[in-house]
C-alpha cells in the first residue's frame, strides 16, 4: 500500500482541565493526483486550519491499490462509447485498506463517504455547514468518462456535485469543499463573525466591501462607511445585500421566502 505525503498529526486528543480536546478533523482524499492535493493543501488556507490543529489532509494515490506492473486504474467501457472508466477494484480496495486502518478508526471514527461527480447533489453553504461538523471525511474524485457504477453500489456514497458543469476530474471540486470546509472549523478564521455574516449564510449575496484609499480614480467610499455609526453601517450593508441579491440572484430571495414561510409563518421582509 502506497501513501503519499502525509499532512498533520494525529494524536490521540490532548487532555485539558475540561477533558478531552476534539481532535482534528481527518480528510483522505482518494486521487490520481496526490500532487495536486499536497500543492494546494499546503499552499492554501486548509494549511492554516492544519496549523491550528483543527484539520488533517492526507492524500492518497489511487495508483497505489493496483495489482498490476503498468499501475492500471482505467479501462474501456462496456458497451463501447469514448474515453476510460475508472476500475472498480483499485477504488474499492483502497477505500477498504483506508476504512480498517485500526488506528485511524479508534481516533477519528468511521469515514462519511463522499464521491464528487456531477450526478450528484449541488454543494451549498448549509452542506458545508453540515460537513464541517464530521470527524472523518473520505474524499473520492472520479476521473476520465466515470467511475465503474458498482463501486456506488458496493458502498453508500454521498455523492457531491459542485456545480452545473463538467470538470476534466474531481480533484477542483475535492479541493472546492475542502477549502470550503476548512474555513469553517473552530478556530480557523478567528473571528466567527466573518464566517455568519458574509453571502450565502443567510441566502443573501455580501454587501460591497471598501478598504483605503478613501478615493481611487475619482471613486469616493460611501460616506456612512466612514461615519463611525455602527448601527447605520450594519442597516446599509443589508440593504446593499438586499439590492445586490434582487438583482443578481432572485432564485435565493425567492427560495428564503419559501422556507421562510414553511418554518415560521412569519413575515420574512426585515
Ligand atoms: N467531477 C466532474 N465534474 C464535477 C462537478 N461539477 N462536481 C463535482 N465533481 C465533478
Amino acid at each position: 500500500m502506497h501513501h503519499s505525503r502525509r499532512f498533520g498529526t494525529h494524536a490521540a486528543g490532548v487532555a485539558t482541565k475540561f477533558g478531552l480536546k476534539k481532535l482534528a478533523m481527518l480528510v483522505q482524499v482518494l486521487t490520481l493526483f496526490p500532487r495536486l492535493i499536497n500543492d494546494f493543501v499546503a499552499l492554501g488556507l486548509p494549511r492554516i486550519a492544519i496549523e491550528k490543529g483543527a484539520l488533517s489532509v492526507q492524500s492518497v494515490d489511487l495508483r497505489g491499490f493496483t495489482h498490476d506492473v503498468h499501475r492500471t486504474v482505467d479501462d474501456r467501457p462496456f458497451g463501447g462509447g469514448a474515453g476510460m472508466v475508472l476500475m472498480c477494484a483499485p477504488i474499492v480496495d483502497a477505500v477498504e485498506a483506508l476504512e480498517q486502518d485500526p488506528q485511524t478508526l479508534l481516533q477519528h471514527g468511521v469515514a462519511h463517504r463522499v464521491l464528487l461527480t456531477p450526478r450528484g447533489r449541488r454543494l451549498d453553504q448549509r452542506k458545508l455547514r453540515e460537513l464541517a461538523k464530521v470527524e472523518r471525511l473520505l474524499l473520492l474524485c472520479g476521473h476520465y468518462e466515470g467511475i465503474d457504477e458498482r463501486v456506488r453500489l458496493a458502498m453508500p456514497w454521498d455523492e457531491i456535485s459542485i456545480g452545473d458543469f463538467v470538470l476534466s476530474g474531481g480533484e477542483p471540486a475535492a479541493l472546492a469543499l475542502l477549502d470550503g470546509v476548512a474555513r469553517l472549523l473552530p478556530g480557523v478564521t478567528g473571528d466567527p463573525e466573518s464566517t455568519v455574516h458574509e453571502s450565502f449564510e443567510d441566502d443573501l449575496l455580501e454587501a460591497p466591501h471598501f478598504t483605503r484609499p478613501r478615493e481611487f480614480r475619482g471613486m469616493a467610499v460611501p460616506e456612512v462607511l466612514l461615519s463611525g455609526d455602527h448601527a447605520a453601517i450594519g442597516r446599509w450593508r443589508h440593504e446593499q445585500s438586499w439590492l445586490i441579491t434582487e438583482e443578481r440572484r432572485a432564485d435565493l430571495l425567492q427560495a428564503r421566502a419559501a422556507r421562510h414561510a414553511a418554518t415560521e409563518g412569519k413575515p420574512w421582509i426585515e
